[in-house]
This record gives structure tokens, sequence and C-alpha cells, in this order.
């Protein structure tokens, strides 16, 4: 099947993304949020992300026009009947994802394939809100997606070999390192990451270093381009936590557990970069400070 036509549901930071790299990848791209100014406030943000690649000299004038003319925002469903892949971004509730896909199977061709960038939910149970398991996959895309080059393609025992295959192949035509996973919870990367930001957390609490101590640590014994803790606050502890939880709920293993700071930091609310307080203090976003607990 060729792929032509890609749908992306959900313009928030992961879906603004994946759309922007269906895009930029040739493909004609339609992307769905809940209303027309959150459509417009995604698109905007593409706009701006492909204006820095045009002033880097990554991309021309002429290229950031053809890719921002191969990309439609909509607040109807019913814009995805023809696409050839649909691709869900929406909040990490099973309840709302089930929902969407049972909606969208009655709206496109039997021939389309569906994919969910969920990083913790089971791909198994969101596609049995569809009558078509077999064509139904993860895609796992990665913060900032423009930039990482991972996609963990996932399959359930239900996924078609040929589908399966098919994702593979257009996880690398988006220009991404396409890797092959499992349906099993929080796949490859989180299996290993979500442990290693805990245990991060718990370093913190038991007193073995500071803050910027431990971040420094990872990044230059390490080589990490960020420390565990920084990294916290840009994946969002909320949503780090609610990954741990989930994870825990399926393994029941201790190094899934979430650390008792974290779950106070996401009650407060301190969830990280994106509420200005986690970690560190982003008051100057340009000059982070470690907060003192
Ligand atoms: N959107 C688009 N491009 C961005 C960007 C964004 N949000 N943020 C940075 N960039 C680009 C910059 O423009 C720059 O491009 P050039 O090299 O072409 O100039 C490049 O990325 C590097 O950026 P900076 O020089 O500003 O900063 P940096 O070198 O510190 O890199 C980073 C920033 C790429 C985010 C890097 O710190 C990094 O790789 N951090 C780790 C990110 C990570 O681990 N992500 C995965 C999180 S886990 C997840 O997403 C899944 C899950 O399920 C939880």
């Amino acid at each position: 099947m060729a792929i032509r036509k890609v749908g992306v549901v959900g313009c928030g930071l992961m879906g603004s993304g994946i759309a922007q790299v269906c895009a930029a990848a040739g493909f004609a791209t339609v992307v769905r949020e809940v209303s027309p100014d959150v459509v417009e406030k995604g698109l905007k943000g593409i706009e701006k992300n492909l204006a820095r690649l045009v002033e880097k000299g990554t991309l021309t004038e002429a290229q950031k026009g053809e890719i921002r003319g191969r990309l439609k925002g909509t607040t109807a469903l019913e814009d995805f009947k023809d696409c050839d892949v649909v691709i869900e971004a929406i909040t990490e509730q099973l309840p709302a994802k089930r929902e969407l896909f049972a909606k969208l199977d009655s709206i496109c061709g039997p021939a389309a394939i569906f994919a969910s960038n969920t990083s913790s939910l089971t791909i198994t149970e969101i596609s049995t809100a569809t009558k078509r398991p077999e064509r139904f996959v993860g895609l796992h895309f990665f913060n900032p997606v423009p930039v990482m080059k991972l996609v963990e393609v996932v399959r359930t025992i239900a996924t078609e070999p040929a589908v399966y295959d098919e994702m593979v192949d257009f996880g690398a035509k988006l220009g991404k390192t396409p890797v092959r996973a499992h349906d099993s919870t929080g796949f490859i990367v989180n299996r290993l990451l979500v442990p290693y930001l805990l245990d991060s957390i718990r370093a913190l609490e038991e007193g073995v270093g500071s803050i910027e101590d431990i971040d420094n640590s990872m990044k230059l014994g390490c080589g990490h381009p960020m420390g565990p803790l920084t990294l916290l606050d840009f994946v969002g502890l909320d949503t780090t936590y609610y990954i741990a939880n989930i994870m825990f709920e399926e393994f029941r293993e201790k190094r899934f557990a979430s650390p008792p700071l974290l779950k106070r930091m996401v009650l407060a609310g301190w969830n990280g970069r994106k509420a200005g307080r986690g970690f560190y203090d982003y008051s100057d976003p340009a000059k982070p400070k470690a907060m003192k607990f």
C-alpha cells in the first residue's frame, strides 16, 4: 500500500512534532485538535520551528513553504476519511483513546493503518476498540520529535506482519531510526529510562548528592545530553509519575515505584519546566536554578 496521506490526532507537544516530521517527509498531513484556537496554536508552533530551521540554513524558504503547504489543520475527524495512516497523540487516558479510535474506525477506509503514540498504555487494549487490531501498531516518538532520531514501532500479538513491516518502513521514511518492540508496557526506552529517572530521585532523597551534582555526574561522567533531574523537568514530573504508576501496576516491581518526593512534587503542581518549577526554578528559563527542598 502506498502511503500518501497521514492524519495526526492531537497538535500538542508530541502531535505537532509528529505532524511536522510527516509533512517534512513529503506526506500530505492533516492534524486535528478539539477547537480552532488549539489548532492555530499548534500550527503556529510548527511554523516557528520551520522558521528556525530556515534561519539556521537547514531549510530554504521554498522548502518551508512546501512543508507548510502539505499541512492542514482541522477540528473534524471526518477529514481523516481518506488517510492511509492515522497517528494518535492525545491525552494518555485509555477511555479517551478507545473512544477516539472507535470513531475513527467508522470514518476511515478499511485499509487505513492506525497507530498510537502512547508511551505506557497497552496497544492491545487500545486496538480492541476497533474492528482492525491486525492493522494497529504503536509508533512511539520522543520529545522534541523533530530532533530525536528514534521511533519505537510496537506490534501486538494481533498485528499483521505485513502491516508491521510497512510501519517500520514508514518510520524510516519519516527520517527516524525505527526499532522493533513488543507490546510490553514501557516498550524498550521507558523500561530502561523510567527506573533510571526514579533512581535519580531516590539518590536525591537519600542525600547521595545535590540536584546539580547528580545532573552533572550523568552529563559529564556518562555523556548524557541532560542530567536525569533536568530530563525529569523536561519530560514533566506529572507525565513521569503517571507512566511509573502504570508500569508499577503492570510489573509490581520496586524499580517502577514512584519515590515519595515525586508524588509530593506532582501534588504541589511542581511539574517541571512547563510549570515553571520542578527540580529547578525556571523564573529565568535561560538560567534554571536548582530548588532547595
Ligand atoms: N524543537 C525543535 N528543535 C529543537 C527543540 C525543539 N523543542 N529543542 C532543541 N531543538 C534543536 C535546536 O534547534 C538545535 O538544533 P541544531 O543542532 O540544528 O542547531 C538542537 O536541537 C540542539 O539544541 P540546543 O543546542 O538548543 O540544546 P541541546 O544541545 O541541549 O539539545 C536537546 C537539546 C535535543 C533537547 C538535548 O538536550 C537532548 O537530547 N536531551 C534529551 C532529550 C530526551 O531524552 N528526550 C526523550 C525524553 S523521553 C520521551 O520523550 C518519551 C517518553 O515516553 C517519556
